[in-house]
């Protein structure tokens, strides 16, 4: 694959219908670093760079300017380095040369390799494009081959050149708790711009997602990054004076400087990078496809669930659970879900995390014998745990306080009246492990929601071989369990919670089935998060139910109807109070659901358009099966609902895409062409009491 001439080596990765091409310049009298050549289409590399920089940089040096893949602060001093390493003497600029490459023949794979001679570091850089995506795939792998230890000040995964040359648009989710997902955009003329966490947890505030494309070009050529990490992470943008956008991705660092020991290695996480010419829908479908990947084999519909949360809080008894689920059985839901409240010392959220035995109270002729009464309704049986956590009333904290989070000396920050367990400690996450694989063995348990409802707030713990990687060791043992469980338990769902969408990110994609991305639910409150969340995430990572109109949050009012086909848009759930819903309201549940079981096959594997949006007079999903012979149309009313239909207006279209323009499409009685429906758009009627649509199209 090497192209090289004799002073650069080239390589260039190739995806479904993307490249990446990088290059390592002047070896051997350069060979500091390797810099990016192209990104996009194939055959972008043919020509010349649209990132290469080779102007004079006064008062700079050559690697501020250069489109540098992985910079140390000795290649990029001024405008900002990946990595950052500290030798035991304080000595900073670590700087090495190219050692080696080595690259497969189906350009899929790559590996760089620098030596730095002085201290003995060592980086691997890789890089991976998985077989049908558009998804570069890149990581480093640090060594400390030197005899003297040594500290990483900052510790990046990736940078990502983008060309700019018109000033920098960045799309990126910011929002909080029952707010999240919230799709946002700044104009970068010069400087930077960075969205992170150090919660520990990826957190509501940001999504470690980022798109960026030429201002120029709002609907063209769109580049993306996003982090495959579960804890405290950072993404930055700075666009520079000649017009590269430059967007550093990886860890942060909250907890201080991670120790590199003599002899020890470590790896830093995944950082993605995505292509799409088509804007920031097209960008969302090369997420799709990737995490579609990810989910391989366990990508089959998840089952319509009900889950009792909303219903019953904490008041949660088998009484109230079982006739819950004897309705929800009724109307066809196949998984019944009961949420926080079911263990000892659970009446609210003051106590009992910890504590993972069912409440015989609530329980009194035996847990499972409750699961078998469920069961026996046909339906699947799920648990909401947050193994993580522990109460300072529960059992477990009075035998382990030093399992938690603290500093010496200073009193522990509760946060939702809990403590968060140290779960780099081997023996709590060998308690973490066996708690929940020990509930999925004594119980017969096919769905987990796995819940986690604070950050954490105590930083630093010594050990004896020094400073430990708190987030680091957590976030490893975390994902370590999620492996070992869905290993030993392959028929058990499991549902990635953080006291709604904070803990959603790449890795968690991989290692989960489906995310519950807000405790919003209510419905034009929650158009605006699903269409946030589809932009990063495919839809069956979206976990969605019908709740009781008006709602916790959102009291603006909206059909049954409209409920439905919003949580229809992923993965459907219901999380009303069900036993107070009339017959009429049950017979047109059921109805909804039916035809939910009908399209959910497309809704999981079909092509998604994202039209319009939450905050204009069109806003719909499309999703065309795989074979383009069906496209299934969901679209909801934005405006009031108060004199909809009564104005003289005409009814809004809803340009469809990616359809056959010769081809003719039915919808119910009527027939249209692809080409009319995707240059003038599917007619929709919005009424007072029609908020809701939909369509499913058969081309003919
Ligand atoms: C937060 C979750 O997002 C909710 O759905 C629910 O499970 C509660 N925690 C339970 O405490």
């Amino acid at each position: 694959m090497s192209r090289g001439d004799q002073t650069r080596r080239v390589w260039t990765l190739r995806g479904a219908s993307t490249e990446y091409t990088v290059a390592v310049p002047e070896v051997p009298e350069h060979g500091r670093w390797l810099e990016l050549v192209a990104w996009g289409p194939h055959g972008v590399s043919d020509g010349p760079s649209p990132v290469g920089y080779d102007g004079p940089t006064p008062f700079l040096t050559a690697g501020d300017a250069a489109p540098i893949e992985y910079a140390t602060d000795a290649n990029r001093p001024f405008t900002g380095p990946d990595l950052v390493v500290e030798t035991a003497t304080g000595d900073r600029r670590v700087s090495w040369r190219w050692s080696h490459t080595e690259a497969d023949a189906d350009q899929r794979q790559l590996t760089v390799g620098f030596a730095d001679p002085v201290t003995g570091l060592r980086a691997v850089i890789r890089y991976e494009i998985p077989a049908g995506t558009d998804v570069v795939r890149r990581w480093v792998e640090l060594t400390n081959d030197g005899p003297a230890p040594l500290r990483l000040v900052r510790a990046g995964s990736a940078g990502f050149c983008v060309p700019t040359p018109h000033g920098a648009r960045l799309s990126y989710q910011w929002g909080q708790w029952a707010q999240e997902f919230q799709l946002d955009h700044v104009d970068l003329g010069h400087g930077g711009f960075t969205i992170g966490s150090a919660q520990g947890v990826p957190g509501h505030l940001y999504v470690p997602w980022l798109a960026v494309r030429d201002n120029a070009e709002p609907d063209g050529p769109t580049w993306g990054m996003a982090l495959a990490w579960t804890g405290s992470w950072e993404i930055t943008a700075d666009r520079d004076t000649g017009g590269l956008t430059r967007v550093r991705v990886g860890r942060n660092l909250p907890d201080g400087p991670l120790d590199l020991p003599a002899g020890a290695s470590l790896t830093l996480p995944v950082a993605a990078g995505a292509y799409s010419p088509d804007g920031l829908d097209g960008l969302a479908r090369v997420w799709h496809t990737y995490q579609r990947q990810l989910a391989g084999e366990r990508l089959s519909p998840r089952p319509v669930l009900y889950n009792s949360w909303e219903a019953t809080y904490f008041a949660v008894d088998a009484d109230n659970q079982l006739a819950l689920a004897r309705i929800a059985a009724d109307l066809g839901v196949e998984t019944f879900v009961v949420d926080d409240g079911w263990f000892v010392g659970r009446p609210d959220d003051h106590g009992g995390l910890g504590d993972w035995t069912p409440d015989p109270a609530k329980f009194p002729a035996g847990f499972d014998n409750f699961v078998k009464e469920v069961r026996a309704l046909g339906l699947n049986f799920g648990l909401w745990v947050e193994p993580e956590c522990v109460s300072p009333r529960s059992k477990l904290y009075a035998e382990h306080p030093d399992w938690v989070y603290a500093i010496d000396g200073r009193p522990i920050t509760p946060v939702r009246n809990q403590y968060l367990l140290d779960l780099g400690r081997p023996e709590v996450a060998e308690f973490v492990h066996s708690t929940v694989d020990g509930l999925l063995r004594r119980h017969d348990i096919g769905y987990l929601k796995w819940d986690f409802n604070r950050p954490r707030t105590e930083p630093g713990r010594g050990g004896a071989g020094g400073r430990v990687d708190l987030d680091g060791a957590h976030v490893a043992n975390l994902h370590r369990i999620y492996r070992d469980l869905r290993r030993d338990h392959p028929h058990v769902v499991i549902e990635a919670c953080a006291g709604g969408g904070a803990r959603t990110d790449l890795a968690m994609a991989a290692l989960s089935d489906v995310f519950w991305p807000s405790d919003n639910t209510g419905p034009l409150d929650r158009l605006a998060i699903q269409y946030g969340f589809l932009h990063a995430n495919a839809p069956h990572l979206l976990s969605s139910w019908v709740t009781d109109s008006p709602g916790l949050f959102d009291p603006r009012p909206r059909s049954l109807a409209f409920r439905f086909v919003l949580a229809m848009a992923g993965v459907l759930g219901i999380g009303a109070d069900i036993r107070h819903w009339s017959p009429e309201q049950r017979t047109e549940a059921a109805a909804w659901i039916a035809r939910y079981k009908e399209i959910r096959e497309i809704v999981m594997h079909g092509t998604v358009h994202l039209i319009g949006g939450p905050d204009q007079s069109r806003c719909a999903v499309q999703y065309t099966s795989p074979d383009g012979g069906t496209v299934v149309v969901l679209a909801w009313h934005t405006g009031r609902l108060d004199g909809a239909g009564l104005l003289p207006s005409r009814p809004v279209r809803l340009p469809l895409r990616g359809l056959d323009p010769a081809a003719r499409y039915r919808h119910d009685e009527r027939h249209y062409s692809g080409s009319h429906l995707q240059s003038v758009g599917l007619p929709v009627h919005w009424t007072a009491t029609h908020d809701a649509e939909l369509a499913v199209l058969q081309r003919v």
